[in-house]
């Protein structure tokens, strides 16, 4: 049974709106309004080059956009703080600080990694689920840096990374990037309310297809996806949507 929705995006314009659209019906369904700010909704960000359109729409609304408290989806093992490698830094100036987003649940990259991944399952089991996953994927079919054989179940772990993932994330142009990384685990995923894939890219056609409509394997981390009890939404555009029968998607 369908339970998802999917939408193809025309140009990359198309896209941004309509992740934007999607994540706001998504953070203003989340909670009532206002709420202190540790009831905020939780939610969770991607970096990569996919989420660019989305980020750039909500710049331009950026006074109106609903407040919310950002969680770090995944971060390099090692870096010191303010290095422009640091996910929490490009977020930082791509989306936090022009949405004026304050509350911030950041990895410490310099922190020692097992006492940092303590800190993150405690933190989440004191608070509970994430309201919101906005997502992309690799083209190894990764989510966060859940490579290829992460647990479904698993919680905040460590994570060494693909060798096609760092040449992938080398390709930003920042420099070396190191091996290891925290990521939430697939289980913290798999327990948000609603999560937004964003897919963009010839590239990305064949695995999306594959987590959609494959085997449910822990060898392509994004088909939790037809496991996931939450509300599902795919936004695409048509290059990455080419491979998925053409009676799943809504056209934008
Ligand atoms: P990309 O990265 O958006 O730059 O393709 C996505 C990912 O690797 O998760």
């Amino acid at each position: 049974m369908k339970k998802y929705t999917i939408y193809k995006c025309v140009d990359d314009k198309s896209f941004g709106l309509r992740a934007k659209s999607v994540f706001l019906n998504a953070v203003y369904g989340a909670r009532f309004y206002p709420e202190a700010p540790e009831d905020l909704p939780r939610v969770v960000l991607p970096t990569g080059n996919t989420p660019l359109p989305f980020y750039s729409a909500l710049r331009d609304m950026a006074d109106d956009v609903p407040r919310f408290e950002y969680c770090q989806l995944d971060e390099y093992i090692g870096l010191s703080d303010g290095d422009e490698r640091l996910f929490s830094e490009w977020l930082k100036h791509e989306v936090l600080d022009p949405l004026k987003i304050t509350n911030r649940m950041i990895f410490n990259s310099a922190a020692d990694p097992h006492s940092e991944v303590e800190r993150i399952r405690d933190w989440y089991k004191e608070k509970g689920k994430i309201d919101v996953a906005v997502l992309g994927i690799g083209e190894n079919g990764h989510v966060g840096f859940n490579e290829p054989k992460s647990q479904f179940h698993a919680r905040a772990n460590i994570t060494n990374l693909a060798q096609s993932t760092i040449s992938s994330n080398e390709a930003y142009g920042k420099g070396a990037i190191p091996k290891q990384a925290i990521t939430l685990g697939i289980g913290d995923l798999m327990c948000a309310d609603e999560t937004i894939l964003l897919v963009r890219g010839e590239k990305k056609a064949d695995i999306l297809m594959q987590a959609l409509f494959g085997a449910v394997t822990e060898d392509v981390p994004a088909s939790y996806l037809q496991d996931y009890q939450g509300r599902l939404t795919i936004v695409g555009d048509a290059s990455a949507l080419s491979k998925i029968p053409k009676s799943q998607l809504l056209h934008h």
